[in-house]
């Protein structure tokens, strides 16, 4: 059985002088000594490629999906890029402006914004808030009349610029749980029934804010680009009568997790959207919303092996320090992942093991039919590739597990960008001290 496939590793992987597996110039054996395990180790030059693969295509109308993976250096990161920000919660808009993104670079998304949410997103002045629903509208335009009444009388209001989340009709090949597109959706305003454009007329007809374009996001981790080619045309049909200046088609493509798997580039897929726009006669902006594309193939998560279970002719377990609490995509959607052993990244891997976490469930493995060089021993460093997207940001504090520190890799050098918890952390808001 062949090694770890070079295509899931990070852009700057490459092999060092004892077989090892090196990151952005680093060691990641000597990063999982300094900064302990599981740890997240994210290629720099990497998700900086990816935003600006995307910021070629679209400009400053791509956004990076921030829930795949934020903290402040990230947010900086895709900033620097030049790409807007797309945040769907008061804590992700938060964390980017903690993180000195300017606020017009935003865009808040959701289908429950709060009032204090949306309080928040206007007093910190937000690019764009993406309406999901008539109750959200009505939230906002009793905020912003309510901010109206009390200004002094010669201050002018601004209008706050929004977009209307739509739900074009169209079943994009993924899991269930990450279809987004269909018209049995928690999201947006449906074409097909009318209702969006309804939306439209009221969003245009309203003093409070100002119309500006239309969103859409069919799903996330789809592979069939054609899906996002018929998405356009159907958004299209809708858009180009009403003459908006902004189109945004969401995130959604889709990246390898196993050996095997294949997936369009960042480019590939952004010339299928502009492709079918062109054909569609699309005259507005259009815009992206990639998460997964660029943080999931950044990263690898280093664990530490504690024990290894062998049952004679069932299987064998290889227990590592993490499991469902860094990642919980496999128990979550059945994802597939790889793994292999950074100490000789081209090693053949023949032993077939089920590499579990250390969680108290029986569900809480990482890959189900992993394979393993043979002479894997407890203490082995092991990764995981293809783990920097809705790992981190997924992650939980079950079984009061500590969060997995995170470390930007680049040119040699290693930086601490979120340090691990610790016992105390578990305590920050527990306020019953007795
Ligand atoms: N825009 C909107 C409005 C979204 O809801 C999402 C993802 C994205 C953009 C980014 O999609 P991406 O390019 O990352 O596929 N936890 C799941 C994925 C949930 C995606 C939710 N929305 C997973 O681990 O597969």
């Amino acid at each position: 059985m062949s090694p770890i496939p070079w295509s899931l590793l990070p852009d700057n992987a490459a092999v060092g002088p004892e077989g090892q597996l090196l990151i952005g110039g680093v060691d990641t054996l000597e990063l999982a000594h300094e900064f302990g395990t599981p740890l997240f180790v994210y290629d720099e030059d990497h998700l900086r490629a990816r935003c600006a693969a995307a910021f070629e295509a679209f400009g400053p109308s791509a956004t990076y999906a921030s829930k795949a993976f934020l903290c402040r250096a990230m947010a900086r990161l895709a900033a620097e890029e030049g790409l807007g920000i797309d945040v769907a919660s008061g804590g992700e808009l938060h964390v980017c402006l903690a993180a000195g993104v300017p606020p017009e670079r935003l865009v808040f998304h959701g289908n429950n914004k709060s009032p204090n949410e949306l309080r928040y997103a206007l007093d910190a002045g937000v690019g764009r808030i993406v309406i999901d629903s008539f109750d959200e509208l009505d939230r906002l335009e009793a905020l912003l009349s309510e901010a109206a009444a009390t200004a002094p009388a010669d201050e002018e209001q601004q209008r706050p610029k929004v977009l209307l989340r739509i739900t074009p009709g169209i079943k994009a090949e993924t899991h269930d749980y990450i279809a987004t597109g269909q018209d049995d959706s928690k999201f947006g305003f449906t074409v097909s029934t009318g209702v969006a454009a309804e939306a439209v007329e009221r969003a245009q007809a309203s003093p409070w804010i100002e119309l500006v374009g239309l969103h859409a996001h069919i799903g996330s981790q789809v592979f069939r680009v054609d899906s996002f080619a018929a998405a356009v045309d159907v958004l299209a049909r809708f858009a180009n009568p009403l003459d908006l200046d902004e189109l945004v088609v969401g995130g959604g493509l889709g990246v390898a997790y196993v050996e095997g798997e294949e997936a369009a580039t960042i480019s590939q897929w952004s010339s299928i959207i502009t492709k079918a726009a062109a054909e569609a006669g699309v005259t507005a902006t259009l815009g992206v919303e990639p998460g997964r594309a660029i943080a999931a193939a950044a990263a690898v998560t280093l664990y530490t092996v504690g024990t290894v279970k062998d049952i004679p002719g069932i299987r064998t377990y290889v227990s590592v320090d993490g499991g469902m609490s860094d990642n919980p995509r496999p128990v979550l959607y059945g994802s597939g992942y790889e793994t292999f052993l950074p100490r000789a990244v081209k090693a053949d891997r023949e032993a077939e093991v089920r590499l579990v976490g250390k969680h108290c469930e029986s569900g809480d493995l990482l890959v189900r039919e992993a394979k393993m060089p043979t002479d894997l021993a407890i203490g082995d460093i092991v990764a995981t590739p293809v783990t920097g997207a809705y790992g981190h940001s997924m992650g939980s504090n079950y079984n009061k597990i500590l969060r997995p520190a995170v470390v930007f890799v680049r040119n040699g050098q290693a930086r601490l960008v979120v340090r691990r918890e610790t016992y105390d952390d578990l305590l920050a808001t527990d306020v019953d001290d007795g």
